[in-house]
C-alpha cells in the first residue's frame, strides 16, 4: 500500500530516480483506490437488480443480516490490523514508545484469544441463520429443470408448464424440487434468498418467498457452459388473488384460432419443424429438448432474461437466435416471410 515507507533503506533506488519512483508509486496507489471505488460506483448506477442487500423474502432478509454483521464485524477488525501495521512501521527504528504492555504474551492473546472470541459468537450466528432457513410449510410446488442455458418451470398441482419464469403468490413459501438435464446449474434469486445447485440426476428441495409483489431476476450460479452468464430467469411475485388468477388463466385451453393468419402461423410451427423441440399445449407438439412454448405470449422475456419479449425480438429470435445469444442449442429457422410475420403472431397469441 505504503511501498515507499515500507522500502528499506538499503534497497532505496539511485537518488536520479527518486522523483519518478515516487510518482509512479503515487499513481499505483492512486489506482489501487480509485479502480475499486469505480468498480463500487458502477455498481450503484443504473436500476438496483440481483441485489442481495436489499432482500424481498424473509431468507434474504436473514442472509442479508448476517452479511451486515459479518461486514461490520470485519471492518473493525481490519481497521485495528492496520492500525497494528502502522505502528509496526513507526517501531521500525528502534523506538520503545510503542511496546506492548503485554510483551511477548501479545501473540497468544491477539493470536488466539482475540480471534476466538471474535469468531465463535460469527460461527453460532452463522449456525442459528442457517437453521433458521430450514424449508416451512409450503402450499405451492415447483419443478424446475436446468438445461442449458435455459429454466423449466413445471406446477404439478395446477398442470402449468412454462419456461424462464417462477410466478409465485406473495406471502408463501414455495417449494422448489430441482434437477438438471446436463449439467450442475446453480438457482439463484439474490433478493428471495440463496443458493442451490440442480445436479443431474438428483432432486434436490428448495424454497423462496417474496414478502412483496415485484419482478425479481435470478441468475444461474455454477459455470455451466458458454452461455452460463445468460442463464437468467424472473421471478413474478403476485399477490394471491392475482396468482390464481395467474393459474386459472394458464390452465384455460387455447382457443381455436380463427384469424386466418394465425392458423397459418400455427402451420408454419410445424412446416418450420419448431415441434421437433417445442410443446405446445392441445397441438400435439409435445417435445421437450427446447422451452414450452404453451404461453409464451405472455411472457416477459426471451432466450432465458437475454432480451424483452416483444414482436420484434421474437421473430429476429425465430430468424436466428445466434446472434441474440451465441452457442444455444436452437439453429436458425429457414422459413418464408410471410411464414415468419404468422408464425411470430401466432407464438404472441399463445397466453
Ligand atoms: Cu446454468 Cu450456469
Amino acid at each position: 500500500m505504503n511501498e515507499i515507507t515500507a522500502t528499506p533503506a538499503a534497497a532505496q533506488p539511485p537518488a536520479g530516480c527518486g522523483a519518478r519512483s515516487l510518482a509512479i508509486a503515487r499513481t499505483g496507489a492512486r489506482c489501487f483506490f480509485v479502480a475499486p471505488a469505480l468498480a463500487l460506483l458502477a455498481g450503484c448506477a443504473g436500476e438496483r437488480t440481483q441485489s442481495a442487500l436489499h432482500p424481498a423474502g424473509p431468507m434474504a432478509a436473514d442472509i442479508a443480516r448476517v452479511w451486515w454483521i459479518l461486514f461490520a464485524v470485519c471492518t473493525a477488525v481490519f481497521v485495528v490490523v492496520v492500525l497494528l501495521m502502522l505502528l509496526a512501521v513507526l517501531r521500525r527504528g528502534g523506538h520503545d514508545r510503542f511496546r506492548s504492555p503485554l510483551g511477548d504474551k501479545f501473540i497468544v492473546v491477539s493470536g488466539i484469544i482475540i480471534p476466538t472470541f471474535i469468531l465463535a459468537p460469527l460461527l453460532f450466528l452463522s449456525l442459528g441463520t442457517t437453521s433458521n432457513l430450514r424449508m416451512p410449510e409450503t402450499s405451492v410446488t415447483i419443478e424446475v429443470v436446468g438445461y442449458q442455458w435455459w429454466w423449466e418451470v413445471r406446477y404439478p398441482d395446477f398442470g402449468i408448464v412454462t419456461a424462464n419464469e417462477l410466478h409465485i403468490p406473495v406471502g408463501e413459501p414455495v417449494r422448489l424440487e430441482m434437477t438438471s438435464a446436463d449439467v450442475v446449474h446453480s438457482f439463484w434469486v439474490p433478493e428471495l434468498g440463496g443458493k442451490r445447485d440442480l445436479n443431474p440426476g438428483i432432486t434436490t428441495t428448495f424454497w423462496i418467498q417474496a414478502d412483496r409483489p415485484g419482478v425479481f431476476r435470478g441468475q444461474c450460479a455454477e459455470y455451466c457452459g458458454v452461455q452460463h452468464a445468460k442463464m437468467g430467469f424472473l421471478v413474478v411475485a403476485l399477490p394471491v388473488n392475482d396468482f390464481a388468477t395467474w393459474v386459472s388463466e394458464r390452465q384455460e385451453p387455447h382457443p381455436e384460432p380463427v384469424d386466418e393468419r394465425l392458423l397459418r402461423g400455427r402451420e408454419a410451427f410445424f412446416t418450420g419443424q419448431c415441434h421437433a423441440c417445442h410443446a405446445i399445449r392441445d397441438t400435439g407438439a409435445t417435445a421437450r429438448v427446447g422451452p414450452d412454448l404453451t404461453h409464451i405470449g405472455s411472457r416477459l422475456s426471451l432466450g432465458a432474461a437475454t432480451v424483452p419479449n416483444n414482436r420484434g425480438n421474437l421473430m429476429g429470435w425465430i430468424a436466428n437466435p445466434q446472434p441474440i445469444k451465441p452457442g444455444n442449442l436452437m439453429p436458425p429457422t429457414y422459413l418464408e416471410t410471410d411464414e415468419l410475420h404468422d408464425l411470430t403472431d401466432y407464438l404472441m397469441s399463445l397466453q
